[in-house]
């Protein structure tokens, strides 16, 4: 049966040590789109993007295991997505090449994360400047009409459309198709355990599959200031999880009482998260089923990545 509905194409790196920032943030938003049944999904684990950073077998492997876990967790369902593994789809190395054969230095060295490396005097390996190109082979390769990221990703986005047009204008086609960003709004920055932006590198987070007992020990480590009507940083995470009317009300009725106000948002945080965390912990347990999962999605995608690779190879004349 033939999906005539917009293509929707995105890709996440397996960098763990998930927390709730990233969650309310960025992966609920992003499984809620694929919810809509507006789009046709295609979502991939950007293994070989992450080989620029994560560079030990063992740590690739349980990483990859993570995320693939942690999105069925929250809820996307593999039988709606498309979803694999990019490594596990090659067509997406080979088509990077050939955007390699008709992208110029000084156009990639236009790109944030080289022009950082160059302000720090870093050394950046061939994989890193040319992650944009590995990314253009990603979102082309399926047609996609939008590709949600984060603010941060809008230059790969439109690194994507010059390369589609280029390839188009030399090789006298119309293979590939001009996507479009869809950033994704900010949700107000989580703040963490210490009132800064929640975030791995700064410990002090609120991990997204915690435990009944690690959530009470973070939301109690939480800094209290007691100038204010109430303890900001308490209230800043509760609201995530409760109706501010509701919390009007409790904050009233516990004004001062930091310590009642806390047992409430482990209470409150543990009703949330709990559901998440029994299907993160029974995947956990069933190895079988994230690998089904992938496999699925590895033929799904070769498949459809093969038809595209067969026009371009045409196009360009090798086939
Ligand atoms: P970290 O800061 O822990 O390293 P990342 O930079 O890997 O997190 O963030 C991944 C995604 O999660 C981004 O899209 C980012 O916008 C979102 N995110 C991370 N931390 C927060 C936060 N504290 N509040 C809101 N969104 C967040
Ligand atoms: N670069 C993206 C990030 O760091 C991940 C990514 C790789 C991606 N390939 C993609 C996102 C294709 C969207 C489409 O978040």
């Amino acid at each position: 049966m033939s999906d005539s509905r917009p293509v929707l194409v995105s890709g996440v790196k397996p960098t763990g040590d998930l927390h709730i920032g990233n969650y309310f943030g960025a992966m609920r938003q992003f499984v809620e789109l694929t919810k809509t049944g507006k789009y046709r999904p295609f979502i991939f684990i950007a293994d070989y993007h992450a080989l620029n950073s994560i560079q030990d077998a063992e740590e690739m492997r349980r990483r990859t295991r993570e995320i693939v876990m942690a999105y069925l967790a929250i809820g996307l369902d593999p039988r709606e997505v498309v979803f694999f593994k990019q490594s596990d789809v090659p067509a997406h190395t080979e088509l990077c090449w050939i955007f390699d054969t008709i992208t110029t230095m000084p156009c990639l060295m236009r790109a944030h994360a080289y022009k950082d490396a160059e302000a720090k005097n870093k050394e950046l390996n061939v994989g890193t400047f040319n992650y944009p190109m590995l990314m253009a082979a990603d979102i082309l390769m399926y047609d996609a009409a939008i590709v949600p990221v984060g603010a941060d990703q809008k230059q790969h986005i439109e690194y994507a459309r010059d390369t589609a047009e280029k390839f188009n204008r030399v090789f006298k086609t119309d293979v590939f198709k001009l996507p479009e960003a869809y950033i994704m709004s900010d949700v107000a920055v989580v703040p963490g355990t210490d009132g800064q932006k929640m975030s791995k590198s700064y410990g002090n987070v609120i991990p997204l599959f915690a435990s009944r007992d690690e959530l009470a020990k973070a939301v109690m480590s939480i800094v209290t200031d007691s100038s204010g009507e109430r303890p900001e940083n308490v209230y800043e995470i509760h609201k995530l999880v409760r109706s501010e009317q509701e919390l009007e009300t409790i904050y009233n009725e516990h004004r001062g009482n930091y310590k009642v106000l806390k047992e409430l948002l482990i209470e409150d945080l543990d009703r949330y998260l709990a559901p998440m965390r029994a299907t993160y912990e029974e995947l956990q347990q069933d190895a079988g089923l994230v690998n089904d999962v992938l496999a699925r999605g590895k033929q799904e995608a070769r498949a459809i990545s093969e038809q595209k690779m067969e026009q371009v190879r045409k196009a360009i004349g090798v086939a």
